[in-house]
């Protein structure tokens, strides 16, 4: 197993490029299922989790190939299989994607629950409630959802849950709406900009999708959806991950691809928090200030500030002047950083959701354990910032998310290595 060594104290400066969107690849790589003909996608990160929703959808009968200038083509060549397997979904809950466009293309579907995850509970009952309403015959037996419908209905729903709005849901029910009979309304459903690429894509593939981008979808069904190519949108959580270790390690760094609107939120907080911050195009730079000031985050459905920069955040306000209050309104236990943190010399003080953070602390290096993925971004951010040494285990975290992550924050002037675990 492979580990990261870093060694701190490294104020980053230069320019770096941000991949495409892993969560907007993947539940449009799911959407392949519905297409009558080839699809091409663009800028497809090269990710652990792409691999397993590749793995996922040639288990579903799909030919799914990467062509030597990196474009993925996906197409259906055995349109009988419905069975996406434990094995593969115990590793990746956005496998669920899969569960819409089967039941509205092929009419039945047998997708076994997503596992626990360490970020919190995670239910899939705003998707069950959805394929329900369209009609959709469904249970859940063994361990596996089991759903079938001839052809979905039209109809008006409210998919908001206990947190608000949810962003694979909105995507399942989406893909499942488009091949239905008749009008579906979702009220409530997720604007996060990968939802809203998604619905782009759908719209190149023929369907007919009003209020891409606004919490009130209105979806046309059609009989049929063709085949497409489609550019997939840049990372803003890989974009936002760098932009706060340039904050925090007091540096100059142009962030490119990175899409100025997509991550207002996380560019009002660092302006708070005393970084000046320009844009232009697709390009964000950021000058750090000489002393961060805190701030209070609370995490909100997009446009609010996302729960996927919660960790990095709370990373940075670790070394700000003040207390900073970090309100987890999401996944209200998503702070297994934490103890990871503290153990690096930051005081973190976790009440029910919300994160209490000393901050002006000196980081001093030490060994510590990735448990997720945006949770190890935050070692990392808290590592660059420390004295001396820090060496960030089980790091297969990071790969599901993070494209070349050492090779570009070197190329920002960091000291980092990847390096075989010695036990
Ligand atoms: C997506 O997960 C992202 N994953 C997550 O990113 C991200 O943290 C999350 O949205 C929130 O922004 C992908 O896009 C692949 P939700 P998703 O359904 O769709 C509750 C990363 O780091 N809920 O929007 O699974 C749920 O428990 C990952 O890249 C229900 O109660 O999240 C949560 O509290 C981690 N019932 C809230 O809603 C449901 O049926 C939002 O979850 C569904 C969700």
């Amino acid at each position: 197993m492979d580990e990261l060594v870093v060694t701190g104290g490294v104020r980053l400066k230069g320019r770096v490029r941000a991949s495409g969107a892993k969560n907007a690849a993947l539940p449009i790589m799911a959407a392949a299922i519905l297409a009558e003909g080839p699809v091409r996608l663009k800028n497809v990160p090269n990710l652990a989790d792409i691999r397993t929703m590749t793995r996922l959808l040639r288990e579903l009968g799909l030919r799914v190939e990467r062509e030597p200038d990196g474009d993925m083509v996906l197409e259906n060549v055995d349109p009988d299989k419905v069975l996406a397997p434990y094995k593969i979904m115990k590793t990746m809950r956005a496998g669920i994607c899969a569960l819409g466009p089967l039941v509205a293309r092929r009419g039945r579907a047998e997708v076994s629950m997503p596992g626990g995850c360490l970020i919190g509970d995670r239910p899939v009952d705003l998707h069950l409630k959805g394929l329900r309403s369209l009609g959709a015959k469904l249970e859940v037996k063994h361990g596996y959802i089991v759903t079938s419908c001839k052809r979905l209905k039209g109809t008006e729903m409210y998919l908001g849950g206990p947190f608000g709005s949810t962003v694979t849901g909105t995507a399942n029910i989406l893909m499942a709406a488009v091949l239905a009979k008749g009008q579906t309304v979702i009220e409530c459903a997720a604007c996060e900009p990968e939802v809203q690429d998604l619905g782009r894509m759908l719209v190149k593939m023929g369907a007919s999708i009003h209020g891409i981008g606004s919490p009130r979808l209105v979806i046309e069904g059609v009989s049929r959806l063709s085949g497409a190519e489609h550019t997939i949108i840049p990372d803003r959580i890989e974009a936002g991950t760098y932009l706060v270790a340039a904050a925090a390690t007091g540096g100059d760094v142009v962030v490119e691809d990175a899409r100025w609107n997509d991550l207002f939120a996380l560019i009002h907080m660092l302006r708070q928090a005393g970084a000046v911050i320009e844009h232009f195009d697709d390009t964000i730079h950021l000058v750090a200030p000489k002393r961060l000031r805190a701030v209070d985050v609370t995490t909100l459905p997009f446009p609010g500030f996302p729960t996927d920069l919660q960790a990095q955040m709370m990373a940075m306000l670790t070394v700000a002047d003040g207390i900073s209050v970090v309100t987890e309104k999401i996944y209200p236990d998503r702070f297994t950083h934490v103890a990871e943190l503290n153990r690096m010399g930051a005081a973190i003080r976790k009440e029910g959701n919300t994160a209490i953070v000393q901050g002006a602390r000196r980081l001093s290096g030490a060994p510590v354990m990735a448990s997720d993925l945006r949770a190890s971004a935050a070692l990392v951010i808290a590592a660059l910032v420390a004295e001396g040494k820090t060496t960030i285990s089980r790091i297969y975290h990071l790969d599901r998310g993070y494209e070349n992550l050492e090779k570009k924050l070197r190329k920002l002037g960091a000291t980092i290595t990847r390096v075989k675990a010695k036990d």
